[in-house]
């Protein structure tokens, strides 16, 4: 589904990432993680077409990225970036229409299956309730719930999301996690986040990269990548990781 081949990248100069290769196929949920300034949402934009990389390819569905427009990635593939800008005085209705705009023949025509997949969107992650609310004077995150229906509603093959649980409480990370999760498993999506909660990552991806000094430096199954040596030697803190019972998952325990 989605392939990235040798990827390098810098910023005036400075180089950023080095020589990244990976593949995450159909119905896989992949956990980007790696400590501050490591690379990740870098390697998240080269993934989407917003920023082309010094050397490699992105391959999505066999194609070379470089040869697609930005319509079509975005049939493609939904984005929920760390930090989004939406324009005030927007309803939430308004902002998770927009996801539709791949779909879209005209800007101006609204179909039902537009209707269909935002109402749908909505729905799965509990937004309906506040549909008519101006974005502006949603919390921190309702509004990211907001922006998790927009990328739903563009009904991606592929989605993409850098730290989508950031600015949500306990309950709300579970739901959302759980969520894409669901969606990877039922509806057979490819599902690619980059976070900070070791723990989270460890409970629902299938499978983590570990970028650390432009390299990915451990990949592989959750036992594989997280563990003590390779957390010491990334955010150079004592950890001590081991599978919890109660939530049937390895957790991560900083000293
Ligand atoms: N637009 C930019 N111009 C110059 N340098 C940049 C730019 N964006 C990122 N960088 C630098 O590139 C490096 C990687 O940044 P990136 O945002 O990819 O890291 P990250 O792993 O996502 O970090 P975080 O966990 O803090 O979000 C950092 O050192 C950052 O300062
Ligand atoms: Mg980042």
């Amino acid at each position: 589904m989605l392939q990235v081949k040798n990827i390098s990248a810098s910023y005036q100069q400075r180089p950023v990432l080095e020589g990244i290769s990976f593949q995450v196929e159909d119905g896989e949920f992949l956990g980007i993680i790696g400590p501050n300034g490591a690379g990740k949402t870098t390697l998240l934009k080269i993934m989407t077409g917003v920023k082309s990389p010094l050397t490699g390819e992105v391959m999505l569905d066999g194609k070379k990225m470089s040869s697609l427009c930005r319509k079509e990635i975005a049939m493609i593939m939904a984005v929920v970036p760390q930090s989004s800008f939406i324009p005030p005085l927007f309803t939430v209705e308004d902002v998770v229409l927009m996801g539709r705009y791949p779909h879209q023949k005209s800007r101006f025509v609204t179909t039902e299956e537009d209707i269909k997949a935002v109402e749908e969107a909505m729905q799965k992650t509990n937004t309906s309730n506040f549909r008519q609310r101006p974005v502006n004077e949603l919390s921190g995150g309702e509004r990211q719930e907001v922006i998790i229906a927009r990328a739903l509603a563009q009904e991606p093959k592929i989605l993409l999301l850098d730290e989508p649980t950031a600015s949500l409480d306990i309950k709300h990370q579970m739901r959302i996690l759980g969520l894409v999760r669901t969606l990877v498993k039922e509806n057979g999506i490819t599902a690619i986040m980059v976070i900070h909660d070791l723990n989270l990552a460890a409970r629902f991806c299938d499978r983590l990269i570990l970028l650390h000094n432009q390299k990915i430096y451990a990949q592989g199954v959750i036992k594989e990548v997280l563990t003590s040596q390779n957390l010491k030697e990334a955010y150079e803190v004592e950890t001590m990781v081991e599978y919890n019972d109660f939530i049937g998952a390895l957790q991560v325990v900083v000293k």
